[in-house]
């Protein structure tokens, strides 16, 4: 392992499926990233703050398991323990943390904001999972706080470190597709995610809010443009009928405004109710048209394709989260853009601890919270318009400053 002097503690909260994949055959993302920060010696401590002892434990059992196959000698301790359900054990877990140290919080939508608030007042550096928070007032407040306390603030929006799409950002920059006049976005998962995956917490949130939002963030990080409208409309057909009172499609136009370069529209169709037998969880494609060309990125095909007796098609992405074979040909090592973006996280946090950088001079490509004042003006918009019979709604008076 690499010099632990400047090592950082890493606070997880949550240990959920995209912490360590509850539910499912895998690791998740935040952990196989977090064993990987270990290995490269930015993380000394690793903490999984879960609320329920079973929990807990089963994210031990995980983080067991990975050791092994990622042969890393990685210090992992979890909480609750000793009492059945404590909502609060992160609380008592970030008040051991050391000086500059980074959590990231991965637990259900509505959560996020009274989790982070109080992570950053006990100066914790915090990486939160898209979407930050639903609105305006609370991305308002939180940036409010980060600067207080002096803390970086990002959002875990992995789509940015995607080279598919760092390739339109510069094909966008370089004004190779000439003036943009439409980006058309098709992405859906499974009816299995409504229905099992996060059936206790899906009626907190919507189709766009929980998947969508990722393309919303998109734009603006691959275009510099501002929301000004928005409008939306969302059909209610299987899901209602398995109980679960929300949206199985939701189709968003928004018109955005590029500076001197005008405006240009973007259209959205997000939904969960594809077939469990689908060939990938995801289904996702973005296309832009612009007066000089036209871009296509299919980021479903990437062009590996599995079939294998009794189970169907699966299109796999070899680029979000894999363990692929270390240089020493035994063990495992995390790759993809999917841990990229938390190991950037981790990386900007020693440099904090060490002194190289400081919270507020960390902008360019990151997805600071700053950056999320335009998603929770375009979700807020959307919640808006769809309960208000689909009318568009001004999304710009929300995330301009009073
Ligand atoms: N699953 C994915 O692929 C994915 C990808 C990117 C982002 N996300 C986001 O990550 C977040 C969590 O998603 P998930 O898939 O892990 O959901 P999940 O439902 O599998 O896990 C959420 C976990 O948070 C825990 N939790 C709730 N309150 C807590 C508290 N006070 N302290 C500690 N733990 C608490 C729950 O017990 C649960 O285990 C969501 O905001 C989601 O939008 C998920």
């Amino acid at each position: 392992m690499a010099d632990q002097g400047s090592a950082i503690d890493l606070l997880i909260v949550g240990a959920g499926m995209y912490v360590c994949g509850k539910g499912t055959d895998g690791f998740g993302t935040i952990l196989p990233a977090a064993f990987e920060a270990c290995r490269a010696g930015l993380v000394g401590r690793i903490h999984i703050a879960a609320q329920s002892e079973e929990s807990a434990q089963a994210a031990l059992a995980k983080a067991e398991e990975l050791r092994k196959l990622m042969g890393v000698d990685a210090e992992v301790t979890v909480s609750p323990q000793g009492t059945e359900h404590d909502s609060r054990a992160f609380i008592k877990a970030a008040e051991a943390l050391s000086r500059d140290s980074a959590a990231i919080i991965s637990v259900p939508d509505h959560l996020h904001f009274d989790i982070t608030r109080q992570l950053i007042e006990r100066k914790v550096h915090v990486q939160v999972v898209k979407p930050l928070v639903p609105g305006v007032k609370e991305t308002r407040e939180l940036i409010a706080l980060k600067k207080k306390f002096n803390v970086l603030g990002l959002v875990e929006f992995h789509k940015r470190f995607d080279e598919s799409n760092l390739k339109l950002r510069e094909l966008i920059e370089g004004d190779a597709l000439g003036e943009l006049l439409n980006f058309r976005i098709q992405y859906s998962q499974r009816k299995i995610i409504p229905t099992r995956a996060f059936r206790n917490w899906v009626e907190q949130t919507d189709i766009l809010q929980y998947l969508g939002v990722h393309y919303v963030d998109l734009i603006h990080f691959l275009t510099g443009a501002k929301p000004m409208r928005v409008m939306s409309y969302g059909l209610k057909k299987y899901l209602v009928k398995e109980g679960i009172n929300t949206f199985d499609t939701i189709q968003t136009l928004i018109e955005w405004r590029r500076g001197e370069d005008g405006d240009f529209l973007s259209s959205h169709l997000t939904g969960w109710v594809d077939a469990d037998t689908s060939s990938a969880m995801s289904d996702q494609r973005l296309e832009v048209q612009g007066t000089r060309g036209r871009c296509l990125v299919d980021q479903k095909n990437r062009g590996v394709s599995l079939s294998l007796d009794g189970k169907g098609v699966e299109d796999i992405n070899p680029y979000f989260t894999q363990l692929y074979p270390a240089i020493d040909g035994k063990n495992k090592r995390a790759a993809g853009y999917g841990p990229e973006s938390i190991l950037s996280f981790l990386r900007d946090v020693q440099n904090i601890k060490n002194g190289v950088s400081h919270p507020a001079g960390l902008g360019g490509l990151r997805a600071t919270f700053e950056s999320s004042l335009y998603v929770a003006a375009v979700l807020e918009a959307s919640r808006i318009s769809l309960e208000g019979n689909n009318c568009w709604v001004d999304a710009s008076p929300l995330w301009a400053e009073v």
